[in-house]
């Protein structure tokens, strides 16, 4: 019986692994990060707290990959010393607040 659970397991961290490109998050280490790394110029195009940048009609982003490489994109414009994880982190935070993409 082991076997085919641990298969079953497997299976299923690969599929939630193929929807999730961020993998396991910590939402609550995103705001600081974002908040120090990635509103200054957010705020100088749109204004306000710069979340406009998310909610444009336009979004250049249509899928959490992208999301992920657009994050990972900006962070190394700005040299944020940003670990993948940190960019993951906001990735997925910004979904969550923002894109809600569900794949
Ligand atoms: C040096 C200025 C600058 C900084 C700092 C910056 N960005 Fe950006 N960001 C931009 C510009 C410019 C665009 C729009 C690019 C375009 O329209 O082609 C953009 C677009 C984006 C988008 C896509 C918006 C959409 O839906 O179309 C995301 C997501 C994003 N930035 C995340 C971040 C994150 C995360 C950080 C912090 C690591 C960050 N940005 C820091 C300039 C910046």
């Amino acid at each position: 019986m082991r076997p085919l659970l641990i298969a079953t397991l497997s299976l299923l961290a690969s599929l939630a692994w193929a929807e999730e490109p961020w993998g396991t998050v910590d939402l609550q280490a995103a705001k600081p990060l974002h908040d120090k790394a990635c509103t200054g110029c957010h705020i100088r195009m749109y204004g306000g707290d710069g979340s406009k940048m998310y909610t444009r009609d336009g979004s250049m982003l249509s899928n959490k990959l992208e999301l992920l490489q657009r994050v990972a994109a900006c962070s190394s414009q700005v040299s944020s010393g940003w670990f993948p994880e940190d960019e993951s982190n906001v990735a997925a935070w910004l979904n969550k607040h923002y894109y809600h993409f569900d794949k």
